[in-house]
């Protein structure tokens, strides 16, 4: 077990013990646990976690508290989920594509159109009973889910022209997120995948590295991908949730109490930003057209038939097929 000692430089929990020798009632210690965050301050999950944390530690007495390191100042998803791991930070927030190098059963969210709303999206990802043993099952690597966000719906957007077809994407360089399922998805939707971290993406489109990108409206907008790719096309082919992945250790090590205050206000804080995402969303397309970008709608069919065989494909282990199964009760 990993005990709330390290007080040198980035260490996960910081401990700030005070008080003075004189007596155990004047002492007390306070826990703040470190989360890397790869997008601004104005994001609704950042909004969350603030909100989170001062209910922590409003109900807490002070005890405990977190510390929200946005813009990638900790580095990119993959590698901050690698710091949660070794507990040199206790949480990270990422995209739930990322979780398949842990496991290959996270693809489950990561396919295309496998979800039929967000508020379908809702109900599934932070219900216990279907997701409970999905998100312990890399514990014994080091992690855990302890929540997930939405991130609405990911669309295509390109440097030079419009997408309604297949057939657009032909020969255009793409950026995915750091998933093989995500590279594949892409080729089969007609482009030609490439992954990355999100930090390289707006200078590898403005060099022509890539033709282009795909996200949500917020992400598109406050990272200013608007600029250099302006033209936002519906595909909506992912909704894939973010996940707050925790260090194992700084979860267990917490009191039972304190775990329930601190479970409880993460669903708060869950609901919260499933209730502004959509807001946010059409908010960045507002500002985003008004600096110039196109955004149209597209036929979604030619692309739901293009990624069909993947669901398929992927969908090969018991727990992923439990899943899937438990989010589309009538394809039983
Ligand atoms: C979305 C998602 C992030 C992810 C990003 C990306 O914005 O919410 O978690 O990092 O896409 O494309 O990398």
């Amino acid at each position: 077990m990993k005990k709330f000692n390290k007080v040198l430089g980035l260490a996960g929990v910081s401990v700030l013990a005070m008080g003075t020798a004189f007596g155990p009632s004047a002492a007390f210690a306070k826990t703040v646990f470190e989360i890397a965050f790869n997008q601004p301050e104005t994001h609704p999950q950042f909004k969350a976690m603030q909100r989170f944390g001062e209910a922590l530690e409003e109900r807490t007495d002070g005890e405990y508290s977190v510390q929200i390191f946005p813009n990638e100042l900790l580095g990119a998803q993959k590698e901050t989920v690698e710091m949660a791991q070794t507990g040199t930070i206790a949480m990270s927030l990422a995209a739930a594509s990322l979780l398949e190098s842990w496991n290959p059963d996270f693809v489950v969210f990561n396919l295309p159109y496998v979800f039929d709303s967000i508020e379908h999206q809702k109900q599934i990802v932070n219900d216990p009973e279907i997701v409970g043993d999905l998100y312990n099952s890399v514990a014994d690597q080091g992690i855990v889910v302890v929540a997930a966000f939405t991130a609405g719906s990911r669309n295509v957007y390109l440097k030079d022209h419009p997408v309604h077809t297949p057939e657009d994407l032909a020969g255009q360089k793409i950026r995915v997120m750091q998933s093989q399922t995500n590279i594949d998805m892409m080729n089969m939707m007609g482009g030609n995948g490439i992954a990355m971290g999100q930090g390289e993406v707006y200078t590898a489109i403005q060099t022509g590295v890539l033709d282009g990108g795909e996200n949500n409206e917020v992400t598109y907008w406050s990272l200013k991908h608007s600029e250099i790719a302006p033209y936002f096309s519906y595909t909506q082919h992912l909704m894939i949730p973010d996940y707050l992945v925790m260090n194992v250790d700084y979860f267990e090590d917490m009191p039972d109490d304190v775990k329930t205050i601190f479970m409880e206000e993460l669903q708060k804080a869950a609901n919260y930003e499933f209730e502004v995402f959509a807001e946010d969303a059409a908010k960045s397309r507002a500002l985003a057209e008004e600096a110039g970008a196109k955004f149209n709608e597209v036929d979604l069919q030619p692309f739901r038939d293009a990624v069909r065989p993947l669901t398929e494909e992927k969908l090969t282990s018991d727990v992923t097929k439990k899943i899937y199964s438990q989010m589309h009760p009538a394809s039983e």
